[in-house]
């Protein structure tokens, strides 16, 4: 028993990733489109001082867009800003401190970004970290779907107001967030979320992964059915070459280097989805979409499990303490 939980999900991620590598092997990256300004717009990327956030903050940066770049290091946000300030695009960036392993922490990110009186069109939930050692958030949470998936469900769901205010019919506010082919080995276990029983990383950070999807169709319900301006959708970036695979061990990075070197893509190729799912102008109104290189795919048959995306959604309302308002009657 504890040896099928402890292989199985590593099997599952690297099985995945192999098909992954093979579809870039044979595939070209998805090229961005030009697309119209976006004045006016304001976005949030979470941890966008780094990696394809920061391409995705740079992107609508350039497209005009006022972009927040959220993150949990001050020196390396404002670093970013610089950065892409010196390029001297038509829109506007900042940075706001948010530490996603904190819920007091999303809390007063939202309340000061809130504060300023901005409109919110676009929320990009990039931020994530994968196979860490087991740890846990400030609220006693397993860091990956403490972080990567109960952080962005709290954030969402605390902005939700801004963006559904934001929206007009015909341009609606976007949710963007960021899963990985890596949900198609995940397997959510509603009685074990934070994987106490037993823990492995790979398991962890895929589970994180599915719950986003599962998060974000839910989500898109929810919109639909109160007729709100606002669409959810996820985004599947690839293998890109990033700092997320800095936990891999010594000879798993070694293995990565040249096999990332030729098939990985580049941060910016990775961001590329991202950026068609914020500003594609064939996405208005389109939202419940599982986008791969730059195009809609199927998710993974669990992610469409309603009942499961209910429970997840109602478990998660518990554990970071909000109210569930959609919640109908039943
Ligand atoms: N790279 C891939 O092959 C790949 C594949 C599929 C999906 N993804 C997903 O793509 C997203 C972006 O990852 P990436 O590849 O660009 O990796 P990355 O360069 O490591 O970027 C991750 C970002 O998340 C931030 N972050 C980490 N902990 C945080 C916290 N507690 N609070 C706020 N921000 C935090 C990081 O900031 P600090 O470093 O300053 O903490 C960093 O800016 C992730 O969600 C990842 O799961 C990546
Ligand atoms: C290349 O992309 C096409 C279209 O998305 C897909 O059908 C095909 O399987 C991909 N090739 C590989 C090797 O994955």
């Amino acid at each position: 028993m504890w040896l099928v939980s402890q292989i199985l999900p590593v099997i599952r991620l690297y099985l995945v990733g192999l098909k992954v590598l093979l579809y870039q092997l044979f595939n070209k990256s998805f090229a961005l489109p030009v697309f119209p300004k976006q004045n006016g717009r304001v976005a949030i990327v979470t941890g966008g001082a780094k990696g394809m956030g920061y391409e995705t903050a740079r992107q609508l940066t350039s497209l005009g867009m006022h972009v927040v770049i959220a993150g949990n290091c001050e020196e390396e946000g404002i670093a970013a800003v610089k950065k892409i300030q010196a390029e001297k695009h038509e829109g506007k960036v900042d940075f706001q401190y948010l530490d996603l392993a904190s819920l007091s922490s999303v809390r007063q990110f939202v309340q000061k970004f809130k504060d300023r009186g901005l409109p919110l069109h676009v929320l990009v939930n990039n931020a994530g970290v994968m196979l860490v050692p087991e740890r846990k958030t400030e609220d006693g949470f397993e860091l990956h779907f403490g972080l990567n998936y109960l952080g962005h469900f709290l954030l969402t769901n605390l902005l939700l107001d801004t963006l559904k205010k934001s929206g007009r019919p015909d341009s609606c506010a976007r949710i963007v967030t960021v899963s990985s082919a890596t949900h198609y080995g995940g397997v959510i276990t509603l009685e074990d979320l934070q994987s106490r029983s037993c823990y492995c990383s790979h398991g962890a950070y895929s589970q994180s992964k599915l719950a986003l999807v599962l998060f974000t169709y839910q989500l898109q319900q929810r919109l639909t059915s109160g007729g709100f301006p606002v669409t959810a959708n996820a985004v599947d970036p690839g293998m890109v070459n990033t700092d997320l695979y800095e936990n891999l061990c010594s000879l798993a990075q070694l293995a990565k280097r040249p096999v990332a070197w030729l098939l990985f893509r580049t941060p910016a190729q990775g961001a590329s989805t991202t950026i068609y799912a914020a500003a594609a102008p064939e996405l208005e109104g389109v939202g419940g979409c599982y986008l791969y290189n730059g195009r809609r795919t199927q998710s993974s048959d669990a992610s469409y499990n309603e009942d499961l995306q209910a429970k997840l959604w109602r478990q998660s309302c518990a554990l970071v303490g909000l109210q569930d308002e959609g919640r109908r009657a039943d």
